[in-house]
């Protein structure tokens, strides 16, 4: 029970390494806010949550929208009476050279990947600076954060703004009783990488690709990342901060 007494808000919470997530953060104790685009899924989720004992529930939640993460926060404050656990993690990809890229693709994953990030940090800070306990930002990048990789320039310049804004906030307030870090995933088999492969001509030849690219010969799982994400808020990881961490199965080593 890491996270016994704590609240904490997920964006993304509804698939894939959010999801994972917040089952996990549920189980180790935290009371939670599972902010999505995708209603159906975010709301069995806190369901299911709630079935095996824990204490979640759904908020309706398009990160690109200022309003959107701030309502978010203050449904877990109004709920739960605090908000220790910031945990932005909801993004999306944008696989297309820069030359074949709109003005709506350009902004449209800005919004969501940096954007959002930025508003909910934003709205967060202020109320865990009132918590004698503080609070922990954590944010999804990705090792397309640390390294880059073809075919991807929008998004790659996306997760790096997200590596250097955790940095950032955790130097501005590392004095202050809140601690700010990354999260980079490799390669994870979710529904967003189900989605990218289906879209190459091949999908079974994608697959096998993204395996054997892979130092460990296999693709990582969304509750390996959750369980890296688990950490670096949990209070055993007091003394962290400011730091980029790749769950990527040694890819970024390469
Ligand atoms: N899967 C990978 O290989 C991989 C690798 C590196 C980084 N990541 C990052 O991990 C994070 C989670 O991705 P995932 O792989 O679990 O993908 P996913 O598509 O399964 O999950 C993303 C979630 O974000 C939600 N979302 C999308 N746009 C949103 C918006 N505007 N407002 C609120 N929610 C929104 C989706 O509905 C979905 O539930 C993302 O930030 C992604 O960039 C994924």
């Amino acid at each position: 029970m890491r996270l016994q007494g704590k609240t904490a808000v997920i964006t993304g919470a509804s698939t894939g390494i959010g999801r994972a997530s917040a089952l996990r953060f549920a189980q180790e104790g935290a009371r939670l806010v599972l902010a999505d685009v995708q209603d159906a899924e975010g709301e069995a989720l806190a369901q299911a949550i709630a079935r095996s004992g824990g204490t979640a529930c759904f908020v309706r939640a398009d990160v690109s929208r200022r309003a959107d993460n701030e309502r978010m926060i203050d449904a877990c404050v109004e709920r739960y009476g605090r908000l220790d656990i910031l945990f932005c993690n909801a993004g999306i990809n944008l696989p297309k050279p820069l030359v074949d890229s709109s003005d709506d693709d350009i902004d449209g994953l800005l919004a969501v990947n940096v954007r959002g990030p930025l508003y909910a940090a934003r709205h967060a800070i202020p109320i865990m600076l009132e918590q004698p306990e503080g609070g922990v930002l954590l944010f999804t990048a990705s090792k397309t954060g640390l390294v880059a990789q073809t075919d991807s320039p929008v998004y790659c310049a996306s997760k790096g703004a997200v590596v250097l804004l955790a940095k950032a906030l955790a130097l501005d307030y590392a004095t202050r009783g809140i601690r700010v870090n990354a999260l980079c995933p490799g390669i994870i088999d979710t529904p967003m990488l189900r989605r990218f492969a289906d879209a190459m001509p091949d999908p079974a030849a994608a697959w096998t690709e993204y395996r054997v690219a892979q130092p460990m010969g296999r693709l990582g799982t969304p509750e390996e990342c959750a369980a890296a994400a688990l950490w670096l808020v949990s209070p055993e990881a007091g003394f962290v901060t400011g730091v980029a961490l790749p769950v990527d199965g040694g890819f970024t080593a390469m």
